[in-house]
């Protein structure tokens, strides 16, 4: 896909589809790239009560006749005065996914002239950007028949008279890479259990690092993690046949490349069975998408690199299958960790926290800025925050905050959940340092609270994306977030 600023006031090359906003009260929005013939037809539908301006609402008319636009795409806006950053996502993404439905090869967006309540120009494009690149990604990995070919290739966006065009071109850059992460942390989701192994996604760090001089990975098999003593994380891959890995991905992108990076590190279970805690049957197809933490801390090292940001990033991801089996971790038993902490291991579907907390103490040797942590940790944050905020905890009040504000900012919203020193006691084991459930009660802190006890040497903020890293039913498949969240939160880091 193509992006390019269109830069006449009016529509002089011919294009395959103009895309432009209809109000709910006023009908089609005032633009210089609608000729009299165009504008009198927009005019006329709208008239006519064929497109009523609903936020999201689309109407495709044939314009052959009316030279410039093959076609008019208009596309409700909803309510003026009400236009924030919510409608303008929900506005451009129906554009984009009414165009692929027609062999459009061009297309002129108009909506970078619209503004939207609390954003600049540069969000508003960026979020285009976003939005149709992702509208065009198709899961075809394990189907016979190929997705067919999608014809828009070329994007052009009108923008307002006062447009600063370096930032635009910047806004258009990161959309792009935005969503190049998204696609990767889609696509990794998405593959089944049996493709996409601990070594698959350690195979797919090392082609990263391949693609791009900044990044060199390191992934360590079992034998390398058991020297390091990472007791708790080789646990987790007992039953199962396939190897678990720690993949470290490194990005050096600050002047000074001993400067202390971002960790990043992600939950790469690649299926959870819930080993012998086995989990109930129906849905369990769905724990497939258990490594999408690993798959977003993927993605955004893709997106990362591909802006060339001046920071220093590492990426840890922990990743096993969790399986029952003979050789399988058993309720009860008891393991070490590298930290030196033994954890009694109550449930085995509680493996989250037992991979990540390895991952945890390993990321201490690079003496990290700020570590954030992504899982799919608790069923918890499913039943409280459903899909639409990712719950967010963390040792450091003013990371919390940050992270907050640029889940408002990024629309992949976040919501923090407290951690109170109380909730700690209920992690305390008879027979260990401490226990890897903390029972029935508050299962999003209690899992926070059981990776706390491994940050205490750094600022760490913890993503639980169990309710938001895919959607269930028709619309099965994962979402690629976090990926626009930490991609902003890097963005605005220094070295
Ligand atoms: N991967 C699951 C969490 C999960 C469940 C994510 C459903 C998305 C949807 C995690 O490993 C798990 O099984 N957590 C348990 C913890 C419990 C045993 C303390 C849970 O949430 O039930
Ligand atoms: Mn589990
Ligand atoms: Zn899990």
């Amino acid at each position: 896909m193509k992006y390019q600023v269109h830069s006449s006031k009016t529509l002089d090359k011919k294009t395959d589809c103009l895309v432009l906003a209809v109000w709910e009260k006023t009908g089609p929005a005032q633009c210089s790239l609608l000729d009299e013939s165009l504008a009198a037809l927009a005019g006329a539908v709208f008239k006519a009560g064929d497109i009523k301006g609903k936020a999201g609402e689309t109407l495709l008319i044939p314009a052959h006749s009316h030279a410039k636009a093959e076609r008019l795409l208009l596309v409700g806006a909803g309510d003026a005065a009400k236009f924030t950053a919510k409608v303008y996502r929900k506005v451009v993404r129906a554009a984009a996914q009414a165009i692929n439905k027609t062999t459009s090869k061009t297309a002129v967006f108009t909506l970078p002239q619209l503004t939207v309540s609390d954003r600049d120009l540069s969000w508003a494009v960026t979020q285009l950007v976003m939005e149709n690149s992702n509208s065009q990604y198709r899961y075809d990995h394990t189907k016979s028949k190929k997705a067919e070919p999608l014809h828009l290739k070329t994007v052009s966006l009108a923008l307002p008279a006062t447009a600063n065009r370096k930032a635009v071109d910047e806004a258009i850059l990161a959309g792009e890479c935005i969503s190049k992460g998204m696609t990767l942390t889609r696509e990794l989701g998405n593959l089944p259990g049996n493709i996409c192994t601990p070594s698959y996604l350690g195979d797919k760090a090392t082609e990263l690092a391949g693609q791009y001089k900044s990044l060199k990975a390191k992934v360590l098999n079992e034998k390398q993690m058991e020297k390091l003593g990472m007791g708790s994380l080789l646990s987790v891959g007992n039953g199962s046949k396939e190897e678990s890995r720690l993949i470290v991905l490194e990005y050096k992108g600050a002047a000074d490349s001993a400067s202390s990076p971002y960790c990043l590190v992600g939950k790469g279970i690649t299926f959870d069975t819930g080993g012998i805690s086995l989990k109930p049957g129906l849905g369990m197809d769905e724990m497939k998408y258990d490594m999408c933490g690993a798959a977003s801390v993927l993605g955004t090292m893709l997106a990362v690199a591909e802006l060339g940001l001046p920071i220093n990033v590492v990426a840890i991801i922990a990743s096993a299958e969790n399986m029952p089996s003979s050789t399988a971790t058993k309720p009860g038993d008891v393991v070490t960790s590298m930290s030196g902490k033994t954890i009694e291991i109550l449930n085995t579907d509680a493996e989250g926290r037992l991979v990540l907390c390895d991952a945890l103490t390993y990321a201490e040797r690079f003496k990290p800025k700020t570590v954030i942590d992504v899982a799919t940790l608790t069923g918890a944050a499913v039943a409280t925050f459903g899909e639409v905020n990712t719950a967010l905890l963390s040792n450091h009040d003013p990371l919390a905050k940050e992270l907050l504000e640029l889940g408002q900012q990024t629309l992949d919203h976040v919501w923090q959940l407290p951690m109170n020193d109380e909730y700690q006691a209920l992690l305390d084991s008879n027979f260990a340092d401490i226990a890897n459930i903390g029972g029935p009660k508050g299962g999003t802190i209690t899992a926070a609270c059981f990776l706390s006890r491994f940050t205490e040497k750094f600022k760490w903020a913890h993503l639980d994306i169990a309710g938001t890293a895919w959607l269930s039913g028709a619309q099965k498949g994962a979402t690629g977030r976090p990926v626009p969240l930490l991609v902003e939160y890097l963005r605005r880091q220094k070295a």
